[in-house]
């Protein structure tokens, strides 16, 4: 089957690939590309382990599909650190243990930086509503929440 060439910016990065037309973005960034911090827990929707931005959209990267992404980008749990130094999310889960296997960790991480980006004081309540599409095997959904409210001032400078 003929492949797709698609341009796109990865963490902003410019970045081209080629892909079939039934491959996912989940698909592309893992398989073709190597970015396997996002992951794959149900391939349908429901875990939000996949999840990355798109234009700025909290998207589950398995619900898109690689030829979709031209012209767009993309932000993925590898782009969240710089160089060296942790996003303050990732520094909070570490600090708070909020983290298990780490299966669902990265699409917590990037659906938790959308909400601070567009939400930069939830309250708890919001916080949960927020990350509901984002299931953790281990259930560690107390920690993870605490992890945000921590990070949340230190992401407004306060
Ligand atoms: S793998 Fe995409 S939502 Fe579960
Ligand atoms: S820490 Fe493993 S699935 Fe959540």
């Amino acid at each position: 089957m003929a492949k797709s060439h698609v341009t796109t910016t990865i963490n902003g990065d410019p970045v081209e690939f080629l892909c079939e037309s039934q491959q996912t973005l989940l698909d592309v960034l893992r398989d073709e590309l190597h970015l396997t911090g996002s992951k794959e827990g149900c391939a349908s929707g429901d875990c939000g382990a996949c999840s990355v931005t798109m234009d700025g959209r909290l998207v589950c990267s398995c619900l898109v599909l690689g030829v979709e992404v031209e012209g767009r980008s993309i932000e993925t749990i590898e782009g969240m650190a710089d160089g060296e130094n942790l996003h303050p999310l990732q520094q909070k889960f570490l600090e708070h243990a909020a983290l298990q296997c780490g299966i669902c960790t990265p699409g917590i991480l990037i659906a938790a930086k959308s909400l601070l980006e567009k939400n930069p004081d939830p309250t708890e309540t919001e916080i949960r509503y927020w990350l509901a599409g984002n299931l953790c095997r281990y259930t560690g959904y107390d920690k993870r929440v605490r992890a945000v409210q921590y990070a949340a001032p230190e992401m407004r400078g306060a």
